[in-house]
Formats: C-alpha cells, structure tokens, sequence
C-alpha cells in the first residue's frame, strides 16, 4: 500500500471518531492547514525533478480531494445528527392530555341579587342604580335621620370628609330617583354599602337591595303582600313569616320581617314600611299628595339562609375552594 493510501486510510479511522464541528476543523487544518500535511507534501516536491513533481502532485492532489470530501461527509453527518438529537429531545408527548383552561364561577352573592332582581322585574319593577359615594343629605338628612342618630358616628359610618361618606344604606336612592322621576315611581336598586363593622356576622361592605314605589293610595297591606310573595318565590312556598312593628327613621308605621329558620329561630331578613311624610316632604312638598312604600333587603343575610352558611367573612375572602361549590 502507498503511503497515501495509508494516510486516507488513517484519516478516514480519525475522522470516524469525531463527533462536532469543533473537532472537525481542528482535523481540516492538520490535513488541509497552511502547516498541515498536504501543504507539507508540496514543500517536499522541490526537491524533485520537473517529471516526478508533476506525477506526485497529481498525487496529492488526489488526495487532497479525497480529505476534501471525507470531511464534507463527516461535516453532513454531524449536522444531521444534530437536528435528529434535537428533533428527539424537543419531541412533543402527543398522549399527554391537555391543560384545561380553568372556568370560573358566578359569586353566590350576584346569584342572589339576580334572582331577587329576577322576581320584582316581573311584577312590574324597574332596576336602577345610585352612586356608594354619597353626601350627607342623600345618606341621611333627606331620609329623616337626626342630627344626633349613631348610625352618623364614625363608629358607623367611612367618612370621607365632612360631608362625603361611603352610603351606609342603599336608601339614597329613594332620594335621587324621587328627585328625576314624576310618579308612579316602582324601582329597585342592588349595590354595595359600607359600615364600619367586622365580625362573623358583619362586613365592612355587605350589599343591599332597595325597593321604592311611589303611588296614589298605596296601603300597608300591599306592602306585605308584595314582600311575603317575594320571600316564598326565593325560599319556598312552604317558608314560615312573621311581621313585627319596627322603627325607621324614613318610614313610618315600619316593619321587619322574619323568617323561622332551620333551628325553628327567627331570623331578620328585611325592613319596610310607608315612607314617612318628611321624606317626601325633603325632596319635594308635591309629593305628598302621593304615597310610597319602602323596604331593605340584606343580600348576604338571605345568601347565608339559601346556601347555610355561618359566617359572612366568607364571601368575600376569595377562597376558592369556598367560591368553588357555586357551579
Ligand atoms: N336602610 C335600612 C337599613 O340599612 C333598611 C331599610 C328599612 C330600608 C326600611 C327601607 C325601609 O327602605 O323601608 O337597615
């Protein structure tokens, strides 16, 4: 065997060997170099006279050629492992089941609003909605509240200067919409009040829904049949009321209604009545020719009684696993 064969045939042993670019020009200048040995090989034809120079550079032309190609092959190789290692390692587990997006709830308290806003919409209703930042005279003075009632106190109250507080009652709204619409008025307003309380039967913000009608010879009894219709259409048919005398500053006689629970005790759900003459009489003296019937309902009280739950922290700590039971 020639001595270049031999050398293709070492070359071709070492060239198997490498396994990257980076090794594979290290091999390129040792054969191909400007010191490598090819460049080597034509330094030593000097020596030779004219006729062996041409026949031997013939040769290691050849044989330059031949390295030329080993490492283009090699370099192919390596570049197509390459992707396969990577086309293996990024492969995609078509078997694995699919991230599901998670989908929410509707809060208990929107369901509960929406359905006590459901049943008045259908006898007649209109729904509105009136402003949490409210002044003095909406929140209180317009509403026959005195001077010196608690409920003013900051105890009770966020005041957010003098005059501006965050409502205590969604009762503003009785002022605002008797002061935009002419009678028959027949609205309700659900929203977010504010007092400052905490405890497991108390939340600093709570929700209200108010109920207001203006008209000519409304009586007392029309406002229990409309409450005691609405109680049974939430509850059930079956629910057990009670009506018990009670004072509001903004109506006059006023009620509360109780219903008898699951522990056969009475629980206060809600407060009505005739909406005092001062009231009508604060927004407009012509409006007392007419008469209003007025009442509150707690939204969380009534949630707690349909869901049973006991502590009204609840609802708003954000609690998944508690959110979670309302699909
Ligand atoms: N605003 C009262 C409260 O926050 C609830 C209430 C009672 C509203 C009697 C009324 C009513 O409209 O007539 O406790």
């Amino acid at each position: 065997m020639s001595d270049h064969n031999k050398i293709i045939l070492h070359a071709k042993k070492e060239i198997n060997l490498i396994n990257n670019i980076k090794e594979l020009n290290i091999f390129k200048v040792k054969y191909l170099g400007k010191k490598g040995y090819i460049s080597l090989q034509f330094l030593l034809l000097k020596k030779l006279t004219t006729k062996d120079k041409i026949k031997k550079s013939i040769i290691i032309n050849n044989v330059k050629k031949q390295i030329k190609e080993l490492i283009k092959k090699r370099k192919n190789e390596l570049e197509y492992n390459n992707i396969k290692f990577k086309l293996l390692s990024e492969k995609i587990d078509i078997s694995l089941p699919g991230r599901s997006t998670k989908i929410g709830s509707q809060h208990p308290i929107t369901t509960v609003i929406n359905d006590i806003e459901k049943f008045f919409i259908k006898i007649g209703f209109k729904i509105t909605e009136s402003q949490e930042i409210e002044d003095i005279f909406h929140n209180f003075d317009a509403l026959n509240i005195s001077e010196n009632h608690p409920s003013r106190t900051e105890q009770d109250t966020f005041w957010l200067n003098k005059k501006i507080l965050l409502r205590t009652q969604t009762s503003n709204i009785q002022i605002r919409i008797m002061k935009i619409l002419n009678p028959p008025i027949r609205i309700l307003t659900s929203g977010k009040v504010y007092r400052n309380d905490y405890d497991k039967k108390h939340t600093p913000m709570f929700h209200q829904i108010e109920g207001l009608l203006i008209d000519n010879n409304l009586n007392f009894l029309e406002l229990k049949g409309i409450l005691s219709l609405f109680l049974k259409s939430f509850f059930n048919k079956k629910l057990k009321i009670r009506f018990r005398p009670s004072y509001f500053p903004f109506t006059e006689p006023s009620l509360e209604i109780d219903i008898l629970g699951k522990n056969n005790k009475w629980i206060e759900v809600l407060g009505a009545g005739i909406v005092h003459p001062n009231v009508l009489r604060n927004v407009n003296p012509n409006l007392l020719k007419y008469s209003g019937l007025a009442f509150g309902i707690g939204v969380e009280r009534l949630a707690m009684l349909r869901y049973n739950i006991h502590d009204i922290r609840l609802f708003f700590e954000n609690d998944i696993r508690f959110l979670k039971q309302f699909k």
